[in-house]
């Protein structure tokens, strides 16, 4: 455990934080903690939720950004700022800015979401769409940065956001005091690293340690692979509704960190985190990114072990509305809650009406359907329907195919 009195810690000490913590509590407020029944069950200890979804621009990004750009000079405030980000960094710095009366500028890739690109807007900031990736828009703000002598505010890779991020560890510590495990989510890796710096200062204080588990979305984790190479690693990334952690390599300082604090990096599927965000919204009435459930998702996949309390941060709740249907969607599918299904009929009357007698007779709920005699593949006496069913559960789900292919309809599960 590092403290203090270890020149080697990269990280910032406890006292920042501490300070860090005074300064942030002027625009960020305390969020709640709340305890989950369904969770606890599951995992047969103690779980808390730290609902930075609740943060004012909807996740904890406003404490690192205003702690960065509250220590500039009067010089470099006067010259303003400047961010590249696709979602809620932007909201982060324009929020932070406009408390601070400093001029923010924000690049964000053409294409982000209408609710993002308003609400960076709403904060005062002036947005200007540039390139097609956040790695554009990065450039576009360094060159702007070059023009104009903004100072670029980076969403993780710098000690004074790190040093924000970590108010969230000392809140979360005064709200359990006697937490076991950390669950966090990792994207550059601002977020884990602001909180384990303060958490296991704080415990090594006390004498105790707390477990820092991180959790990246599988189709863009860098970590792992990094933290075997022992130095950050780029990946080539899939897409992943877990927009928010979409990063493709490690931030430099706070992989540093990550190495030496954090206990385990573990990565969740993109069905466990469409899960993740139902269980949330249904049993904890919380709504959550993707990115901010992961921590979740981890739990539901059995990859955390519960030993005491356990604390899984929330952090962030931006999700667009069109996005929310279609995990939803997912994680009802995930959940062998929905499904979908495709079935070939004969063209004769009768048909139609008896597989939704079939279903009826499983007591399954048609939500959906969709009647085609026209389509690639389809013979001339062919009908092709397409069902969407409400089922309870793996065992209904089941029920409901077996009695639909006994009755002979030939048919092709599709969610
Ligand atoms: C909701 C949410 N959670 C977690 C993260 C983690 O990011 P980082 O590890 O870079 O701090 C982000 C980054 O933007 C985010 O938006």
């Amino acid at each position: 455990m590092k403290s203090e009195s270890d020149t080697t810690f990269a990280g910032p000490l406890l006292a920042d934080i501490e300070s860090a913590r005074v300064r942030v509590a002027t625009v960020a407020q305390v969020t709640p903690m709340q305890t989950s029944r369904y969770l606890t069950e599951l995992l047969g200890s103690e779980v808390y939720l730290k609902c930075e979804n609740l943060q004012r621009t909807g996740s904890y990004k406003i404490r690192g950004a205003y702690n960065r750009i509250s220590s500039l000079s009067d010089a470099e405030k006067a010259a303003g700022v400047v961010a590249a980000s696709a979602g809620n960094h932007a909201q982060g710095v324009a929020f932070a800015a406009r408390e601070l009366g400093i001029k923010a500028t924000i690049f964000m890739p053409i294409g982000v979401p209408l609710p993002k690109l308003q609400a960076t807007r709403s904060y005062g900031a002036d947005v200007i769409l540039r390139g097609h990736s956040v790695e554009e828009a990065l450039r576009a703000a360094a060159e702007f940065a070059h023009a104009t002598g903004a100072t670029v505010i980076p969403p993780f890779d710098h000690i004074d956001v790190v040093m924000g991020q970590g108010t969230l560890g000392l809140e979360l510590l005064d709200q359990v005091p006697d937490a076991d495990t950390i669950v966090i989510p990792i994207g550059g890796g601002g977020l884990i690293s602001g909180v384990a710096s303060a958490v296991k200062q704080r415990a090594a204080l006390e004498g105790r340690s707390v477990r820092i588990i991180g959790v990246q979305a599988a189709n863009a984790a860098a970590y792992p692979p990094s933290l075997a190479a022992g130095e950050p690693v780029e990946i080539t990334t899939t897409p992943t509704i877990a927009d928010g952690i979409h990063v493709s390599k490690p931030g430099i300082l706070n992989f540093e960190i990550i190495s030496q604090l954090v206990d385990e990096v573990v990565t969740v599927s993109e069905a466990d985190t469409a899960r993740a965000l139902l269980v949330l919204l249904e049993r904890a009435k919380q709504v959550v990114e993707p990115a901010g459930a992961v921590g979740v998702a981890a739990i539901l996949a059995g990859l955390v072990r519960g030993t005491g309390k356990t604390v899984v941060v929330l952090s962030g709740g931006n999700i667009d509305p069109l996005l929310m249907q279609r995990v939803i969607s997912h994680g009802l599918a995930a959940s062998d809650r929905y499904l979908k299904l495709r079935i070939m009929l004969p063209d004769r009357p009768g048909q139609l009406a008896r597989t939704a007698e079939l279903v009826a007779e499983a007591n399954a709920n048609v939500v959906e359907v969709q009647h085609t005699r026209h389509g690639k593949g389809l013979q001339i006496s062919q009908v092709e329907l397409e069902l969407h069913i409400e089922t309870r559960g793996p065992d209904h789900r089941d029920l409901v195919i077996a009695k639909l292919r006994d009755a002979g309809f030939e048919l092709r599960v599709e969610q």
